[in-house]
């Protein structure tokens, strides 16, 4: 009884907020930074994984009496777990040292440089002026292998080269495209966070946007192949009448697919305002128009299908010669965007009152009759939330190639709260497969697959999932075995990992 009532306080800290650790999770700046701190696993580290888990997200959301508007816009912050493969572990956290944050801190004020979305206070005319010209600098959703150089992306065509070791901010680099106009009259500055590795190769595949100030004219897409952080080549280019916000894409053994969502960017409106979410706006009667690039001879197939709206492709792969596959998570429009408003997002009734419905979708495409015919996964009843699951990862040894796995955060598992997290695992093939993990009051972010090297089977490997344990106010790092989602290990970190955007496995960095 006298147990009961000691634990009476801590019940009703939990019980009364539904989401304890909300402001821990968003919006709260986490400034703590440290290399190669010792962890602690509560049970062995499986002996083949050898390298590090490093992520990338929002950390830091005031500079001085200036704050920023919008979870997008927080100053980047890197994550790494280290793993040396002799059973030990380290954690290494610190903030990008981008031209935008190291300014600010000596301004001890939130430098001029493009945002997403308005600060408080405002700036004035001329700095965002200023900010248009210094463009967007806060490299804080991505990080990648490009060929061996470690690099940190936003949706920008610029990026910057890290050390993946130290997590040290090395240079930014807006690479030349060979053969590619870029000047007057385009602005060429967009591109997605989400690269694609090339199949067959160490290469990835990106999308430069060029967009055309002169009213009117055609806006440009290039595909484009990465080698290396700095050397780029065009694989093909062409024009469209309307630029649309890209985060991701897809690719097949022979192709690249681009979803454009009609989620359009109208330069005349970001000439004007200088603000990114006051220039892009979802056209509810307009379908999303998709271009499919064959990689040999870079013939572009336009193909018009449902209005829909996708932040994030799954996979694609290739039945035949013409028939193609595409899953992407998908929304009936891109109100999500306006959740990561800090207004809305530290609200509770706000945020919950936002519709936000992820759904798994997978698209045929038919080269020959120019068509794509959408579908939707099976159901599993007893797990119906598992295709809302956002932020969807692979075992990428499977990328672009038929799989049966993805795994994910479904961040509204009861479909009313947000901070219902639940981590999952959807079968593709076989809804029965769906799985599930949750404890209540933790927050589990996007996870990593990483794959066992003497594997037999798609799911044969360790999901690395990282975790806020909001109860306790604490984050920390959890194995789990992606074929039964049941925990392997988990180490607490000696500093809160607040919410962030993606990261991958880096095999022999450590
Ligand atoms: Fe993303």
């Amino acid at each position: 009884m006298f147990r009961g009532l000691a634990l009476l306080p801590l019940c009703f800290v939990v019980c009364l907020t539904q989401t304890p650790g909300w402001d821990l999770l968003f919006g709260t700046s986490i400034l703590n930074e440290t290399q190669q701190y010792p962890i602690k696993f509560d049970n062995p580290i499986p002996s083949w994984i050898k390298g590090s888990l490093i992520r990338n997200g929002p950390a830091r959301y005031e500079m001085g009496k200036r704050s920023f508007l919008n979870l997008f816009d927080g100053y980047g912050k890197l994550y790494s777990w280290q793993f040396p493969g002799n059973g030990s572990a380290f954690f290494t956290t610190k903030f990008v040292q981008s031209l935008s944050y190291n300014e600010s801190r000596k301004l001890n004020d939130i430098a001029p440089y493009q945002t997403f979305d308005d600060l408080v206070p405002p700036m004035n005319f001329f700095e965002k002026e200023l900010a248009l010209r210094n463009g967007l600098d806060n490299m804080n959703i991505n990080v990648y292998n490009f060929s061996g150089d470690c690099v940190i992306l936003s949706d920008t065509w610029k990026l910057y080269v890290v050390d993946c070791f130290t997590l040290d901010t090395i240079r930014p680099t807006t690479p030349n495209i060979p053969g590619v106009q870029t000047g007057f009259p385009y602005i060429s500055i967009m591109s997605v966070a989400h690269p694609v590795r090339e199949y067959g190769t160490n290469y990835h595949l990106t999308i430069l946007q060029s967009l055309n100030i002169l009213p009117d004219m055609p806006h440009k897409f290039t595909l484009v192949r990465s080698k290396s952080a700095d050397i780029r080549e065009k694989i093909a280019e062409w024009e469209v009448k309307k630029m649309p916000y890209l985060h991701s894409f897809s690719t097949t053994e022979h192709y690249a697919i681009i979803f454009g969502c009609p989620f359009y960017i109208d330069i005349l409106k970001m000439l004007r305002y200088s603000l990114p979410k006051d220039s892009i706006e979802f056209h509810k009667d307009e379908p999303t128009v998709t271009y499919v690039i064959d990689l040999k001879t870079s013939k572009v197939t336009t193909i018009e299908n449902e209005n829909i709206f996708t932040m994030h492709h799954v996979n694609a792969f290739e039945e035949d010669e013409n028939t193609l596959f595409l899953d992407v998570a998908s929304y009936p429009d891109a109100s999500l965007v306006t959740f990561f408003e800090m207004d809305n997002l530290m609200n509770a009734t706000k945020r919950n009152e936002l519709t936000f419905k992820p759904s798994l979708r997978r698209y045929r495409i038919d080269l020959k009759a120019n068509k794509m015919t959408p579908t939707s996964f099976d159901i599993n009843p007893k797990l119906p939330f598992v295709n809302m699951l956002e932020v969807p990862t692979i075992n990428e040894n499977y990328r672009s190639k038929q799989y049966c796995y993805i795994y994910g955060v479904v961040f509204k598992s009861d479909n009313k709260l947000w901070g219902n997290f639940s981590f999952v695992k959807k079968d593709v093939c076989n809804s029965s497969g769906d799985l599930s993990w949750s404890i209540p009051g933790h927050y589990p972010m996007e996870g990593w697959f990483v794959p066992h090297p003497n594997g037999s089977s798609e799911d044969d490997g360790v999901l690395m999932v990282p975790v806020l344990d909001g109860n306790l106010g604490k984050s920390y790092l959890i194995m789990l075995d992606p074929k039964t989602m049941k925990p392997i290990t988990k180490s607490y970190v000696p500093f809160t990992v607040p919410f962030h955007f993606h990261g991958r496995f880096f095999e022999n960095v450590f």
